[in-house]
């Protein structure tokens, strides 16, 4: 029998609920298909800074670099809200994405077909659906680029800055491209390119790389357009690459559209053996410890571990159909139950979908 040793990151909020509901779900379906998984918690977030005092201690950077595998929930809450940026529960994120080298994020949004009448959009806009995949660069960008407070032309001042390499570029756009292949071969990358030096390497980079793949379709799209095509006509897009930050507010919203943000799972790649999976969703700190949050994405964000991961291809799979399965039944948690619906909590959710494995 293979085993997996995946290191669990459960984080703030409602992320123990959710990655102890993915769980439930990894060990049944590997009961199913003859895998054994050993889990490992790691602290992560505001629970590691209330037990260490800091949001990423080193044991949780060493183990999950020796895990096969990693699964997160969610981090941060109004608790450590007001601690000093190097000290927040998000730094512990950013911190393990570029301790593990995950420049990648695979963010799929796709609307199932059960959930159109969730979907905020007409329906005459989502008639033929969408199945979009966000390539999101993760460990550059301004999220990484120098900062600091200093005295500015009004006084106090704080600054961020947004850099990128030719070598980061290249290597995100290779992934896209290679994404798009194995899909219906279209290309949008999305920058700002109008107004940011950034944006202009970006483009051309990601067109000399186009070069490679003379079968994919490459089109540029700038961010502020893209925020109202996403919405206005989201069945246009295949894939989608784009950096650090417009992948970050980009996906929220093509998340809203599928429904929920409660749905959306997403892989987060080395282009090696390392990879963390975890939902888009925070932490949901105002219904955290309910039993109300939607368990989906980090299930689905368990699947994407078994196929991007392991390979276990039946497996990952038997989980995607048995969520389909649970939807068309018409079984709703409470974000994504309309009117006066009946919603079932995260661990009756997570029941159904082991029932239909
Ligand atoms: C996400 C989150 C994080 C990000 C935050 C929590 C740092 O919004 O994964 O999308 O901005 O990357
Ligand atoms: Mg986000």
């Amino acid at each position: 029998m293979k085993q997996y040793k995946i290191g669990l990151l459960r984080g703030d909020g409602i992320g123990p609920e959710i990655v102890d509901s993915a769980v439930r779900v990894l060990e049944a379906v590997g009961k199913k298909y003859d895998i054994s998984f050993a889990f490992t918690p790691y602290l992560i977030g505001g629970a590691a800074i209330d037990s260490c005092g800091e949001p990423l201690p080193k044991e949780t950077i060493d183990g999950c670099l020796a895990s096969d595998s990693v699964l997160l929930g969610a981090v941060g809450g109004p608790k450590w809200d007001t601690l000093p940026g190097h000290l927040r529960p998000e730094k512990a994120l950013l911190g393990i994405r570029a301790a593990m080298g995950l420049f990648t994020n695979l963010r799929p949004a796709k609307l199932y077909p059960a959930l159109k009448d969730e979907c905020p959009l007409r329906a005459d806009i989502v008639e033929n659906g969408f199945d979009i995949m966000i390539v999101r660069e993760l460990t550059g960008g301004i999220y990484f680029g120098e900062r600091g407070y200093r005295e500015g032309k009004y006084g106090e001042e704080a600054f961020d800055t947004e850099a990128y390499s030719r070598m980061e570029i290249e290597r995100i756009a290779r992934v896209a491209f290679e994404t798009a292949r194995k899909r219906r071969k279209k290309l949008t990358s999305i920058d700002k390119a109008n107004v940011l030096e950034t944006s202009r390497l970006w483009r051309k980079i990601v067109h000399e790389i186009a070069a490679e793949y003379p079968d994919v379709e490459l089109s540029d799209m700038l961010v502020d357009n893209a925020a109202m095509q996403l919405v206005r006509n989201p069945s246009q897009f295949d894939v989608i690459v784009t950096s650090n930050m417009f992948g970050d507010i980009l996906s929220d919203e093509a998340s809203q559209i599928t429904g929920s943000i409660g749905m959306l799972p997403s892989a987060s790649l080395s282009g090696g053996s390392r990879g963390l999976y975890e939902p888009i969703h925070g932490s949901a700190p105002d219904i955290a410890g309910q039993n109300k949050a939607n368990p989906i994405a980090t299930i689905l964000s368990a699947a994407m571990m078994l196929l991007y991961a392991f390979n276990e291809t039946e497996a990952s799979e038997a989980i995607v159909s048995a969520v389909d399965k649970v939807l068309s039944e018409g079984y709703r948690t409470a974000d994504l139950a309309r009117g006066g619906a009946c919603a079932l909590s995260t661990t009756e959710m997570t029941d159904k979908i082991i029932e239909r494995l």
